[in-house]
């Protein structure tokens, strides 16, 4: 067994720890024995060298800028597999074949309609709320409809779970959308798919047989396959925490749902479009890259740098591509796109960005397409969510399955007051 050895030059006393080896990327130093061994903790604010559990979902290697779901590379499922196709690998470990898909479209068109009173909850909600607080809201009630999914008893329980949520959240996305304009709410359409059905539900008139142009369903196909999962990132870690108290399966997503809202996390594409739109022109660019270097700014290039990622988001590279080839089809901002190319080609020739690896992220360009499918921008977290569920619940499940799963619970370094009398 590969270990590695600890000595406390304190005491000269050492002590041994296993590694483990993964399938593909870093060995892991076993640390479980650590505190009953040593009587310490590790101390790792922001888990920055800690792997918080195995997992056989998806594989990222920051420094050469890849990223795999089940073994496939993010780029051939971009390329050549529809998203749903993505969520039946992601939750069942393969692509489905042509009838599995077939079964699996049409089970999740069927449960795409909601409870009647979960339209109410919209109606309870100020005009000007935000999209990401109904959708949190709504999804955490679900638990509320469906309180049987606190005990699942069998693999069948756990498949109608997992694809009641999946199917519903775009109506519920589309639901909060239409409550923040105060429009009526549009029912699924069973001859639409999944990803047209979203778009129908967010811009149609009540009656309207709207056609949406297949170039727009495909686009934003691709946007979900790219947000589909991302390993122990801070949305994920939250659900598995949730997940480890033993809380409903949809209040550990409601959760995963909030802490995407940040503008550090999922919140930063809506940031990302604001950013551009404050910027204002490309002559502007060179101010605000020389404010993202000042350490006494606050201002942060939205969209840029990433935890794992010391190179090219892939998913990055990808919308960029589909950008330039879109463009022109999608009607892109091309006063924001040239911004943001600006800003791209600026920051990766300054040595604040090249010494500290930071590249574009996922959320540097999703937002122009976004808005070229008349998205706005208060919509483009809720469209990480729509494509990040599929995501949340494969890990739940992982989690749930894991023999060593235990409940969340780090310790601390205390620096507070030494005991004192009252
Ligand atoms: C997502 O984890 C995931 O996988 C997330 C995600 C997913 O799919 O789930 O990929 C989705 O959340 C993408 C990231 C979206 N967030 C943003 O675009 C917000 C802007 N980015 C930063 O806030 C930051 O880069 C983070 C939060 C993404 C990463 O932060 P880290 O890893 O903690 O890095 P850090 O803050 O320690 O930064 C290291 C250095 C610092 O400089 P020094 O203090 O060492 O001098 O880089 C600087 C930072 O100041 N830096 C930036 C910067 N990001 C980091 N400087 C300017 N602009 C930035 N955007």
């Amino acid at each position: 067994m590969d270990s590695v050895t600890l000595t406390d030059n304190r005491n000269g006393k050492q002590y041994t720890f296993g590694i483990l080896h993964p399938t593909m990327g870093q060995d892991v130093i076993d640390i479980r024995p650590l505190f009953k061994q040593t009587g310490m903790f590790t101390y790792d604010p922001g888990f920055t060298s800690t792997a918080s559990c195995s997992s056989e979902i998806t594989y990222i290697d920051g420094g050469k800028g890849e990223l795999r779901y089940r073994g496939y590379a993010i780029e051939d499922l971009a390329q050549n597999k529809s998203y749903l196709e993505v969520c039946y690998l992601l939750l069942n470990g393969e692509l489905p074949t042509k009838d599995e898909l077939i079964a699996y479209d049409m089970e999740l068109r069927k449960r795409s309609f909601v409870h009647e009173g979960l339209k109410n909850l919209f109606y309870a909600f100020p005009d000007k709320a935000h999209p990401m607080a109904m959708m949190s809201s709504a999804v955490s009630a679900l638990s509320a409809f469906y309180s049987e999914h606190i005990k699942m008893q069998s693999e069948e329980d756990l498949q109608v779970m997992r694809r009641r949520l999946l199917a519903k959240v775009p109506t519920l996305a589309a639901f909060a959308y239409r409550r923040s304009l105060g429009i009526p709410f549009i029912y699924p359409d069973l001859k639409r798919s999944f990803t047209e059905n979203f778009l129908y539900m967010m811009h149609a008139y009540p009656g309207q047989d709207l056609k949406i142009p297949e170039v727009q369903v495909r686009a934003l196909d691709t946007i979900f396959t790219l947000h589909a999962d991302h390993e122990q990132n801070a949305s994920t870690t939250t659900v598995r925490a949730v997940a480890s108290t033993g809380a409903h399966p949809y209040a550990a997503i409601s959760a995963g749902i909030d802490a995407l809202w940040g503008r550090a996390h999922g919140g930063a594409n809506e940031s990302v479009i604001a950013q551009l739109e404050y910027i204002g022109s490309v002559g502007r660019v060179d101010e605000f890259i020389a404010r993202t270097k000042d350490p006494d700014d606050e201002f942060r290039l939205m969209g840029f740098g990433h935890r794992v990622y010391k190179n090219f988001d892939p998913r990055a590279k990808i919308l960029k591509k589909l950008l330039d080839e879109l463009k022109d089809e999608l009607g892109i901002d091309n006063e924001l796109l040239e911004i943001a190319e600006k800003i791209e080609a600026v920051a990766l020739s300054d040595d604040y960005f090249i010494s500290r690896k930071l590249y574009p992220n996922i959320d540097f360009y999703s937002g122009l397409i976004l808005t070229a499918l008349k998205i706005p921008k208060e919509m483009f977290t809720i469209i990480f969510v729509i494509g990040r569920t599929v995501g949340w619940l494969a890990q739940w499940i992982e989690f749930n399955a894991d023999p060593e799963k235990k409940i969340a619970r780090p310790r601390q370094r205390y620096i507070g007051p030494e005991p004192r009398e009252l």
